[in-house]
């Protein structure tokens, strides 16, 4: 018998899409602003797009939201308290969801972040990128390590515990004594999570087009991932996913909810949704239109919305792996069954191989990537397509 899609988790994803000044290695869709931006009209954009994103989400309950960029910490508190409130008025909200913004050190302000915490945010997430101020000036960034520090200290002086720090590693002009270095000075400030990023080359991007100089190339930059990791098990953040670290407890909930094959709401310009549908047994995958000018104006119109694509059950298995095979806990069968309605008897004879290359550990119920499943990480996700 096929087994029946039921609606997982939710989530609520809204984007923010504006920079001080857009960094060379960065493809997100995040724009330098101009002048004077317009929160008011933005925020009125957002509740427009939520309004016609609830028929897809009736009866739910939201378990996280994530303002993500951009840079969410250009926007006032007041901004993003409209933005709260109107999503709580529309949508029911877990008691103890988690509300994550990002922020970056360069946009940090005094009395921001007790105005963050009066909205609701319960966790910031800062893009810090490195600790020193060569590779911060290398990288384009428009703060210097100390203001890296003090924007922490502002967000902890706020009451905010739970607080990520993004850092890349493999940045032009680093050794490994200076990745380690990075992780030493992020640990003193004693953040409850640690993304940590390789820095890629990432297509339409500067820094694609002319490769700066300096750049470790793999062997170096095995060197670095291999240390920090040890590193960072030493100073008490689990490995739980490629380039997320944790204290116990501490894993990003949100970011569980993607690689889960959870549901998530995407408002804002370019955002994606991904929404199961219990009543016509289908996984709708929507996104939003990317320009923030564009997209403003047509909000809550179907002309903001890019597109709608059904998965079908074909492509489900690899949507799933791509996603819950970067965790190290890998995922529990009955899941994978009720979040793609597909049986998993579908996964036999992938399994069986990623099994003989011992890339994967199988049980009766859960299925878990091992250390080499880890280093193999693309091949065993291809041995779904
Ligand atoms: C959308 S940014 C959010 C943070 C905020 N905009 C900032 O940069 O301060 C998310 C994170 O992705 C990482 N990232 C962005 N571009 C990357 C790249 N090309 N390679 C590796 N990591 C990257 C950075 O660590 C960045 O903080
Ligand atoms: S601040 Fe963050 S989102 Fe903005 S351009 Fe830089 S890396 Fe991208």
């Amino acid at each position: 018998m096929t087994p029946a899609l039921i609606p997982p988790p939710l989530s609520l994803y809204v984007h923010l899409p504006w920079c001080v000044r857009k960094c060379p290695y960065c493809d997100f869709n995040s724009h330098a602003a101009n002048g004077t931006l317009p929160f008011d009209g933005y925020v009125d954009a957002l509740v427009r797009d939520l309004e016609q994103d609830l028929p897809l989400a009736w009866g739910r309950t939201v378990h996280s939201v994530f303002f993500g960029g951009g840079t969410p910490s250009l926007f006032p508190p007041a901004a993003i308290e409209r933005i709260l409130q109107a999503a709580s008025a529309r949508l029911r909200f877990a008691p103890d969801a988690e509300i994550t913004l990002e922020a970056n050190p360069g946009t940090a302000e005094h009395g921001r972040f007790d105005g963050y915490r009066a909205a609701g945010v319960n966790r910031v997430s800062f893009g810090i990128q490195s600790f020193d101020d060569g590779c911060l000036q290398r990288l384009g960034r428009i703060h210097d390590s100390g203001e890296a520090e003090a924007a922490v200290k502002l967000a902890q002086d706020a009451g905010f515990d739970n607080i990520n720090l993004d850092l890349m590693y493999a940045l032009p002009g680093q050794d490994l004594a200076m990745a380690e270095r990075d992780l030493e000075r992020a640990f003193a400030l004693q953040p409850a999570h640690i993304s940590h990023y390789q820095l890629t080359l990432e297509p339409n991007t500067v820094f694609f087009a002319r490769p700066p100089q300096g750049i470790p190339d793999d062997d170096a930059a095995w060197d670095i991932q291999e240390r920090c990791q040890a590193l960072l098990a030493q100073a008490g953040y689990g490995h739980y996913e490629t380039s997320a670290y944790a204290r116990p407890g501490r894993q990003c909930a949100h970011n569980l909810n993607y690689w889960r094959y959870g549901d998530y709401l995407g408002i804002g310009a370019g955002a994606h949704g991904k929404l199961t549908l219990g009543a016509e047994q289908s996984i709708l995958r929507r996104w939003k239109q990317r320009h923030p000018a564009a997209w403003m104006a047509a909000a809550g119109s179907a002309a903001a919305i890019g597109g709608d694509d059904r998965i079908d059950p074909q492509r489900r298995p690899f949507e799933f792996m791509l996603n819950a095979l970067r965790l190290h806990e890998g995922f529990a069968l009955a899941d994978f069954e009720a979040r793609t309605g597909l049986s998993r008897d579908t996964l036999a004879p992938a399994l069986a191989r990623a099994r003989e290359r011992e890339w994967l550990s199988v049980t009766d119920t859960r299925v878990v990537p091992t250390a080499l499943g880890r280093r193999f990480a693309n091949d065993v996700i291809e041995l779904f397509l």
